[in-house]
């Protein structure tokens, strides 16, 4: 089987729609979102109703967690900023993001929006972070999202051995799942990456072949950043898009 997994669309329809496009030529079996579908970006219901129609699983991410519980003391000024006027833009949608998953598990697998010791909020950026995540981990894989950057962590089960995983010089990433070993992989963000790339993080996950690769598609930023002009959304969050 092969699974589309992707995290992080943050109301950038141009960038989702790149992202569905690369999954119809690259055929997979299902799509699986982990978290934050909306926030920042200008776009939040089209997003929302794309991810309804295309993903067999959507989990809540922090943003969605912020829309629901309209608490924002955990978000920057222009993340707080955008989620308010989120709201007034989804409000009839807030029931279904309800209805969204926490967590998501399919034989070995485990999908999270930011970590399985703190599901919406901890960053696993340090060796230290990632050694109490495998602690929980109790299968081979947990996917997360949430730090937009994409990597990973790679556990030798028999000795305990943690060592990073990070992508290529094009922030891109191939990952052979290997019988000893365990694994936290970040499949970084569609709509807002932050390694540097403006570019899309699309991920397939063959579970025949044990083999992960992670992708990285052009799309109309400038588009995107002229539509945060527009709808008087903070011009952070249109220079963030840029990537540099
Ligand atoms: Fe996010």
């Amino acid at each position: 089987m092969r699974i589309g997994i992707i995290s992080d669309i943050h109301s950038n329809l141009e960038s989702f729609e790149r992202a569905l496009f690369y999954f119809e030529k690259n055929k997979i079996d299902k799509l699986i979102i982990c978290g934050d579908v909306i926030g920042y970006g200008p776009d939040p219901e089209r997003c929302i109703n794309l991810a309804e129609n295309f993903a067999e699983v959507i989990l809540r991410g922090n943003h969605e967690e912020g829309i629901i519980n309209k608490e924002f003391i955990r978000f920057k000024e222009y993340a707080r900023i955008s989620l308010e006027w989120t709201i007034k833009e989804i409000n009839e949608k807030i029931e279904k993001i309800k209805g969204w998953k926490e967590i998501e598990k399919m034989e070995d697998i485990i999908f999270v929006h930011a970590s399985l010791t703190d599901i919406f909020y901890k960053y696993i950026l340090k060796l230290k972070d990632a050694e109490e995540e495998f602690e929980k981990l109790e299968g081979k894989i947990c996917f997360v999202g949430h730090t937009h950057i994409p990597g990973g962590f790679i556990k030798k089960i028999e000795n305990g051995k943690i060592e990073k995983i990070i992508s290529d010089f094009s922030g891109k990433m191939e990952i052979e799942i290997k019988e000893d070993f365990k694994y936290i992989i970040n499949v970084g963000s569609v709509g807002f990456p932050r390694d540097g790339f403006p570019f899309v993080c699309v991920s397939i996950y063959d579970t025949d072949r044990r083999f992960f690769k992670l992708d990285r598609i052009e799309y109309d930023y400038k588009k995107t950043i002229q539509k945060i002009i527009e709808k008087g959304l903070p011009s952070k969050i249109g220079s963030l898009l840029k990537g540099f």
